[in-house]
């Protein structure tokens, strides 16, 4: 079986982890302008000041991704380079850029799939209170119609944000993402129902102003499983799907949340503002998502934990190493030595996918769906000059099988971009992690190389997946 011929083969980056050009052309500073340029905050003190300086080689990176035969090129817009501050006046030099970039990918018959926001918040909107200020919720709502306006005619594909829960968790429980707070979890809760909530008003003015194309939102996918057979853990696995993936699934996609998950905040009260009118607005506008964007890495696997022990924390520090479990007093994740894992600790599981996939049509229907990010993140070996990345072709390969088997069942996925289409700053591990299918030669002025795995997804885009 071959994928459909409408089925997108693409690829992904982030203005930040690929731009570079950090205060070129009257772009502003964004949060993570200044977050990483504080002490001990990411890998080796590393920052997307110069990264890979994809804003000078567009054209050249572009031109490679026509030569791998991608059908769709997954980038976001960086906000401070349209709007500098946030809002108030637009930069013309923002816009000429993504004009320029969009226009490129048309040239070479590659369709632009755009995220509007993918972490970097101007800084003038951060310091005057982020995600928990109205200010940004109505200066978002300004940046993503500016962009509709500017780019609508040639841009067909629109999610408005990249995992909530993970720029929402990181900044304000972990400490590791801008505004960098630990442990706020009254705030965390209210800014992930500010961006739901924005999320909503933005699609509900995209489909009013009669713009033409799919707009949905990107969610990072980790579902849970019980790590064993006792009722104690199947129960704690269901505990934490219903916070870890319901939560923030429902808001979008039926509008409203889980019971469930209410309940449990008001007990511990952290529960958020949620007006008749907010309540109104997801579910306006919940039946309009034409799609979702799924970024899959890893599941949960979890037993029980009773004890008060509650501790949250990051998948990675900055120290370049390896994550580490969870707890929430209700469940806890685990390893289990029988699984494979990446380097960095992440389970490798494309069966999880699947079944994972199947879980969200129980819950949602057969909802149109974009793999918008899976991939292998590792240290690649280099032999006689060439990267050999074995390890991310077999990885990628595993996983399209199952999605394959998710199109054959008759699950509605409609595409598939492999995080990343180029080696790019890892937000928290620099660029020891890798994950592209172009290698980046820091050490000789950034130039560009294809990895093994860049000439095997060419073939299998050409042959349709069909020897997949
Ligand atoms: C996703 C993000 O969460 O994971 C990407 O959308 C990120 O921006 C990717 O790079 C991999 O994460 P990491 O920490 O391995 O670079």
């Amino acid at each position: 079986m071959k994928f459909p011929e409408s089925f997108l083969f693409g690829a992904a980056s982030a203005s930040y982890q690929v731009e570079g050009a950090w205060d070129e052309d009257g772009k502003g500073v964004s949060n993570w302008d200044v977050f990483s340029k504080i002490e001990g905050k990411t890998y080796q003190g590393t920052n997307g000041d110069v990264a890979v300086d994809h804003y000078h080689r567009y054209k050249e990176d572009i031109a490679l991704m026509a030569e791998m035969g991608l059908d769709s090129y997954r980038f976001s817009i960086s906000w401070p380079r349209i709007y500098p501050n946030g809002d108030g006046e637009v930069n013309p030099k923002g816009i000429e850029f993504y004009n320029n970039l969009i226009d490129e990918c048309i040239k070479h018959d590659i369709i632009p799939f755009v995220t509007l926001y993918h972490w970097d918040l101007p800084q003038e909107l951060e310091k005057n209170g982020g995600w928990t200020s109205q200010r940004t919720l109505k200066a978002f709502e300004q940046y993503a119609d500016t962009c509709f306006a500017a780019f609508g005619d040639r841009v067909k594909h629109w999610i408005t944000f990249n995992e909530t829960v993970v720029f929402v968790r990181h900044g304000y429980i972990f400490g590791a993402h801008p505004p960098g707070l630990i442990n706020d979890f009254k705030n965390y809760y209210q800014v992930l129902h500010n961006v739901f909530l924005t999320h909503a008003k933005v699609v509900l003015n995209f489909k009013n102003s009669g713009y033409k194309g799919d707009i949905g939102i990107t969610h990072v996918f980790s579902p849970a499983f019980p790590a064993d057979d006792k009722q104690s853990s199947k129960k704690a696995a269901d505990h934490a799907n219903m916070f870890d993936t319901f939560l923030y699934y429902d808001p979008i996609l039926k509008g409203t949340y889980p019971e469930y998950v209410l309940t449990h905040l008001k007990q511990k009260g952290y529960d958020f503002e949620l007006s008749h009118e907010d309540q109104e607005i997801l579910l306006k506008a919940a039946p309009l998502n034409d799609f979702i964007g799924i970024n899959y890495y890893q599941p949960m696997r979890v037993i029980a934990n009773d004890s008060s022990a509650a501790r949250e924390l990051s998948r990675e520090a900055s120290t370049g190493g390896a994550g580490a479990v969870s707890y929430d007093g209700v469940y806890q994740t685990v390893k289990v030595p029988t699984l494979s894992y990446t380097k960095w600790g992440w389970e490798i599981s494309p069966e999880a996918l699947l079944d994972g996939l199947h879980l969200l049509k129980e819950q949602y229907g057969n909802i149109p769906i974009y793999i918008t990010e899976n991939g292998l993140g590792d240290e690649d070996p280099i032999i006689d000059g060439e990267i050999k990345d074995t390890a991310r072709i077999e990885y990628i390969e595993e996983h399209l099988k199952f999605v394959k088997k998710g199109v054959s069942e008759g699950l509605d996925i409609q595409g598939y971009f492999a995080w990343s289409v180029i080696d790019l700053l890892s937000w928290l591990n620099g660029y020891k992690k890798q994950y592209g299918f172009i290698y980046v030669d820091h050490a000789d002025h950034l130039n560009r190389k294809k990895k093994d795995s860049f000439y095997w997804y060419q073939n299998v885009i050409a042959t349709r997946g069909e020897n997949i």
